[in-house]
């Protein structure tokens, strides 16, 4: 029945308005049917498509977008001159498009306001609207209809799926859930909710009456005739709010999610109706996920789908049973709040084939690494699985890889959310195309031509590095210890840049532990010798395993050195007797063919030395190693006490710490988890 009622709402007005244009503006009315062809002022994230969509988000996270009709309105009146904001009425279809079906960031808003630059707004919850100075602040003179997804517990939201009146902040005056009352045939009705990020186009409806101060806002879903009571009704006097020019527009923001946020169709009358949208000349709405798929795809797929869906029905009683353990998953209460960074298990099985070992990337001391595709967003990510028995301290890890979840930086390999089974943790990454480093550093690949990295590539990765690390050490709302750094840590991505990848993952490993079973997270030739003496990772354990992550690129060798006859020595070694015989540049990798900036190669190779000093305060912080890579601060000379103070570590290296001590000392802990590679 409603999708009869749909069908001849959409066939009426194709009959009558063949000959309307899209766009009919005047004093007091505008109408844009999509917005080809249209002059909207719109900010640099925002874009009207070539077949007339605004999309007000793009895609990317943590962005604001605007657009605005070119146009202001004066809407106070004149004729009485008693400044009264006219009676005026708004309708307009949007779409959520979110890359993941049941999560979206962060929402949209209608704005009436006196400015087109929202510059100075922020992302995320404030919708691109306020900022954290000048929300709520009545100066704003911003009059917004809000299409909350999130729910923001500062501003009060009541969920995140809602609609709300804003004046001048994010705070609403009148919210409630998305969704319409109906009246049925027989004199009933009720009330019918909507999704937001349904990914269904919706129209939405603001009437303010001027004399009787009275705000409606009303939603439906397109094709749906506006609904006899609104969803939202309030009396506010807007005559204070606007100011005497007024601009219409849309501001949208993301958040961690990129979700894109869509204006179909706009209409907007003064002392009058709004126009009715002429809904068969709306544009689409993209498709979900990045790069979308041709119609023809759906031609073919949606009967297949079909079929599929039927003969599946037959069989549906068996395979719930067998899903039921087959998708399995552990959940348990404390997680509700960290719900949207929780994929399920059988989007995760379903991305990467069931975890066939075709798309296994390559296996480390905490798991396995496997490539995936993200089946409704299409979106390429790793996903690590990570065998961990103990459920001690998971709530901890968990509330902490999400947080560490909200961290981006360009130079960190996003963490997207994670998944829980039984005995199993899995953590779904962003991939890197270029995989890891120590890849391009040893490996020649499969048919021995991976080029060798130039020097110019190497010097960047190390500076990519370092920066992923200043953000994580002293950028970040508090200080995060990477606890791993090492060349298979480091990934590449499509241009070669360097992220720092697993931060976080080793703390896994020291939550709930006691003393008698201190576990040494970290790589052998990694740590830190007060690391090995306490087990305690701090900044300066960092540093010193960045120093020798130094010695490594610029080397290509690996930190601890096959010497002849099996012979290990640590490469921190091998480069300080080098540079004590002046002779240093022979430990540059032969790879490289001479072909490298002498000063910047001494530089990376003096400050690998520094960097792995033995005594922790010696070192350098991460913000000064930055400045001398960067040539802010000259490079200081390494002192004869500092000489001396690596030298004696290499004396306790070489004897009472040599490697198969290490591990058995260790009870095989550190060779169970990362040593040996
Ligand atoms: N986000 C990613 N994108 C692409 N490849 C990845 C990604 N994460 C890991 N890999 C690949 O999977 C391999 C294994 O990764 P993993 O981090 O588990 O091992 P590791 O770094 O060698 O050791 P550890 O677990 O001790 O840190 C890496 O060497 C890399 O090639
Ligand atoms: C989206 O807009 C931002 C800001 O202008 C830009 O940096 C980014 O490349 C755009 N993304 C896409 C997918 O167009
Ligand atoms: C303002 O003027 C309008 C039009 O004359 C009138 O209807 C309205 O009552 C006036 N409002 C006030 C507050 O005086
Ligand atoms: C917006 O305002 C900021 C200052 O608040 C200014 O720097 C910027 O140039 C303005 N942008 C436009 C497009 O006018
Ligand atoms: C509101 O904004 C104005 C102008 O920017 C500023 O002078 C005033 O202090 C702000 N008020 C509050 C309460 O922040
Ligand atoms: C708001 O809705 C109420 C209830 O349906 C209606 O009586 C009133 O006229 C509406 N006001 C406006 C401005 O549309």
């Amino acid at each position: 029945m409603a999708s009869l009622v749909r069908l001849l709402l959409l066939i009426i007005p194709l009959g009558l308005n063949l000959a309307a244009s899209s766009i009919t503006t005047a004093n007091d009315q505008f109408i844009y049917s999509g917005f080809g062809g249209s002059n909207l002022i719109v900010d640099d994230t925002a874009t009207v498509t070539p077949d007339g969509l605004v999309e007000l988000t793009n895609g990317t996270a943590y962005l604001k977008g605007h657009a605005f009709h070119p146009a202001p309105f004066r809407l106070h009146d004149s004729v009485s001159g008693n400044g009264t904001v006219r009676s005026f009425s708004v309708a307009f279809v949007f779409g959520i498009v979110s890359v993941y079906p049941d999560f979206s960031a962060h929402g949209m808003a209608f704005v009436m306001a006196p400015r087109t630059n929202f510059s100075d707004a922020l992302p995320a919850k404030y919708l691109g609207l306020t900022n954290v100075q000048n929300d709520g602040n009545s100066s704003n003179h911003i009059f917004a209809v809000e299409l909350d997804t999130i729910q923001s517990v500062e501003f009060k939201d009541m969920n995140a799926n809602h609609v709300g009146i804003d004046i001048n902040g994010l705070q609403s005056l009148r919210a409630y859930n998305a969704g319409y009352y109906y009246d049925d045939k027989s004199g009933g009705g009720g009330f019918q909710s909507l999704k937001l990020i349904s990914r269904e186009a919706m129209q939405v409806w603001v009437d303010y009456h001027g004399e009787k101060k009275e705000i409606n806002v009303t939603l439906a879903p397109l094709g749906v005739a506006k609904p006899g009571t609104p969803l939202l009704s309030a009396t506010y006097d807007l005559s204070a709010v606007l100011a005497d020019l007024v601009y219409l527009g849309f501001s949208a923001a993301t958040g961690r999610v990129n979700s894109r946020h869509c204006v179909l169709g706009w209409s907007f009358g003064v002392d009058k109706q709004a126009p009715a949208i002429d809904i068969t000349k709306l544009p689409k709405l993209p498709r979900a996920g990045p790069k979308p798929r041709s119609s023809k795809v759906l031609i073919i797929v949606l009967p297949i789908a079909t079929a599929t869906f039927v003969l599946g029905l037959g069989g549906a009683l068996v395979l719930v049973v067998r899903k039921r353990s087959r998708y399995a998953e552990l959940r348990e209460d404390w997680e509700v709040e960290f719900g949207p960074h929780r994929f399920s298990y059988k989007d995760l099985f379903r991305a990467t084939d069931g975890f066939r070992d075709k798309h296994l990337l390559g296996a480390g001391g905490f798991g396995r690494v496997y490539r995936g595709v993200l089946e409704t967003s299409k979106l390429e990510v790793a996903v690590k699985k990570v065998s961990h028995e103990s459920r001690q301290g998971m709530k901890e890890f968990i509330s902490e890889i999400t947080s560490i979840g909200r961290i981006r930086h360009r130079n960190l390999v996003q963490l997207l959310g994670y998944c829980r089974r039984k005995g199993e943790l899995l953590l779904v990454y962003a991939y890197m195309p270029n995989g890891s480093l120590d890849k391009h550093l040893y490996d020649n690949g499969e048919d021995g031509r991976r080029p060798t990295l130039s020097w110019a590539q190497r010097f960047q990765i190390i500076r990519d590095v370092a920066a992923g690390l200043v953000y994580l050490h002293e950028r970040w709302e508090k200080v995060v210890i990477h606890r791993d750094i090492k060349a298979s840590n480091v990934l590449l991505d499509k241009g070669m840049n360097g992220q720092l990848g697993d931060f976080g993952l080793a703390r896994l490993y020291d939550h709930g532990t006691d003393s008698q079973t201190t576990h040494v997270v970290g790589t052998m030739g990694y740590l830190a010798p007060e690391l090995v003496r306490t087990g305690r990772a701090s900044p300066p354990t960092d540093v010193f395993a960045f120093g020798i992550f130094l010695l490594e690129v610029a080397c290509g060798q690996r930190p601890i050195k096959e010497k002849a006859q099996g012979e290990q020595i640590a490469l921190v070694d091998w480069v300080l007797e080098h540079w004590l015989n002046g002779t240093i540049m022979e430990t540059v990798d032969a790879r490289l063919r001479g072909e490298y900036d002498v000063d910047k190669v001494e530089l990376v190779l003096a400050l690998g030395l520094m960097c792995s000093h033995p005594l922790a305060n010696a070192r350098p912080s991460i913000g000064q190693v930055m400045r001398y890579l960067t040539g802010v601060t000259p490079l200081p000379e390494l002192t004869p006490t500092d000489v001396l103070a690596l030298m004696q570590n290499k004396g306790l290296a070489a004897s009472d710490l040599s490697y198969p001590d290490l591990v058995s000392s260790f009870g095989g802990t550190i060779s169970s988890l990362s040593g040996g590679r």
